[in-house]
């Protein structure tokens, strides 16, 4: 906690030092520690309390802990040219690119046993047409690769910012980016994202993935952040799904009146509410800590946003579902996993029933009922299009 900007400013580095600040600027402790580990800024009368013990203006204090409002940014748009001579260039935002190795090969793919830091610069800028990424979500998980999922806020955000921007240079125009992630992350993720890239939807990706907080809401959705490079997107297929049915019955879900007939014979345009995506529980290439995501939620996000033949890059492999889905889809795909690669090699070993799987996940959307639920809509007297006298 002492490593964070907050305490350096305040010039805090062990208890000790907490303790004689807060006595001293009589702010608590305990509020000091919330503006430090949540990288907040202060406001009202603790504010008034901190600048006041540092004896510098609020706008240093905000410059110092890059917290900057509309009417600071204002400030130094009108010094922009002073300012911008006191200030070496940026030289990090030109980074060179790097040559490495593959770790596996396949038709389609190439992996690298690599940090994606590395990854995102041994690859061309502008050659991606579309990048997935699923991000340890810093909570203090086991991985098989040993890495830290128990960073400060502020060291998880920072190295978010990182290969995020390296991403953003690697998008071709038009190109795509799905970032999957707690709610709570995705927040900050849109905060870097819309500076760069235009956002088309958070989609929420309903999944009951913890038991219900002491006050709070129940948490049930991840996000699904979509976003693309320049103002429209180079590929959208449009998705269609099933009408909603009573599972045991085969009856409406919806009341639907006078508009059955009006309803496409292809389904129902998919929503920003994914409640199909069921987290993987059983699977044979499922190690303990790769949190393998589901191939339905891959088929369906690599469907929607290319065409083959384009490339996909995924910089955290966990059990490789993109790269299964990417191959499968006869998509070209770049991958990077820091940990041990042995699950994602073994899945490609299984490639056929794989595109078996996603043959089955496909004949079951853009189109209204499946034939499973004609059948049971049959045998429970329920309409069907053609009973409407629609042709089937
Ligand atoms: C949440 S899992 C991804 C799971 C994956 N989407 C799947 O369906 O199997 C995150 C993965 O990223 C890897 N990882 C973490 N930091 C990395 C880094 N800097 N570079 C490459 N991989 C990293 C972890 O080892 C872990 O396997």
């Amino acid at each position: 906690m002492f490593e964070n900007k907050f305490f350096k400013v305040l010039g805090i580095r062990n208890k000790e030092e907490l303790s004689e600040f807060s006595r001293v600027a009589k702010v608590p402790q305990k509020k000091l520690k919330y503006y430090n580990e949540e990288v907040i800024f202060p406001i009202g009368e603790d504010l008034r309390k901190i600048i006041e013990c540092l004896d510098i203006s609020e706008l240093e204090l905000r410059l110092k802990l890059g917290i900057i409002d509309n009417s600071t940014l204002h400030l130094i748009e009108q010094n922009s040219s002073q300012i911008s001579k006191l200030l070496k260039p940026n030289q990090d935002s030109v980074q060179t690119k790097i040559n490495l190795e593959p770790a596996f090969k396949t038709d389609k793919g190439t992996l690298y046993q690599a940090d994606c830091i590395d990854v995102i610069r041994a690859i061309p800028n502008e050659s991606v047409d579309m990048i997935f990424a699923d991000p340890p979500f810093n909570l203090d998980k086991v991985y098989e690769s040993e890495m830290n999922d128990n960073l400060t806020k502020e060291a998880y955000l920072k190295w978010t910012e990182e290969w995020l921007l390296g991403c953003i240079n690697l998008l071709k125009e038009g190109g795509s980016l799905f970032i999957w992630n707690l709610p709570y992350w995705n927040t900050y993720t849109a905060e870097i994202l819309n500076k760069y890239l235009t956002f088309r939807h958070w989609i929420a990706a309903e999944v009951k993935y913890r038991l219900p907080i002491k006050n709070k809401l129940y948490p049930a959705h991840y996000s699904l952040l979509y976003y693309t490079k320049g103002d429209k997107p180079a590929t959208f297929n449009q998705e269609r799904l099933p009408l909603e049915i009573c599972r045991h019955c085969g009856g409406d879900i919806k009341d639907y009146g006078g508009y059955k007939d009006k309803l496409n014979l292809e389904g129902i345009t998919l929503s920003d509410v994914w409640k199909d995506i069921s987290p993987v529980r059983h699977s044979k290439y499922k190690t303990r800590d790769s949190n393998q995501l589901p191939v339905n939620l891959l088929e369906r996000v690599i469907s929607l946003s290319t065409n083959e033949d384009d490339v996909i890059f995924d910089p955290f492999g966990g059990s490789g579902t993109t790269y299964i889905v990417s191959e499968a889809l006869r998509r070209n795909w770049i991958g990077s996993e820091i940990g041990p690669i042995d699950s994602i090699v073994a899945r490609f070993k299984d490639i056929d029933f794989h595109k078996d799987q996603i043959k089955k996940i496909q004949n079951k959307k853009n189109i209204l009922f499946t034939e499973e639920m004609r059948s049971l809509r049959r045998k429970k007297g329920h309409w069907l299009p053609e009973t409407l006298g629609k042709k089937h």
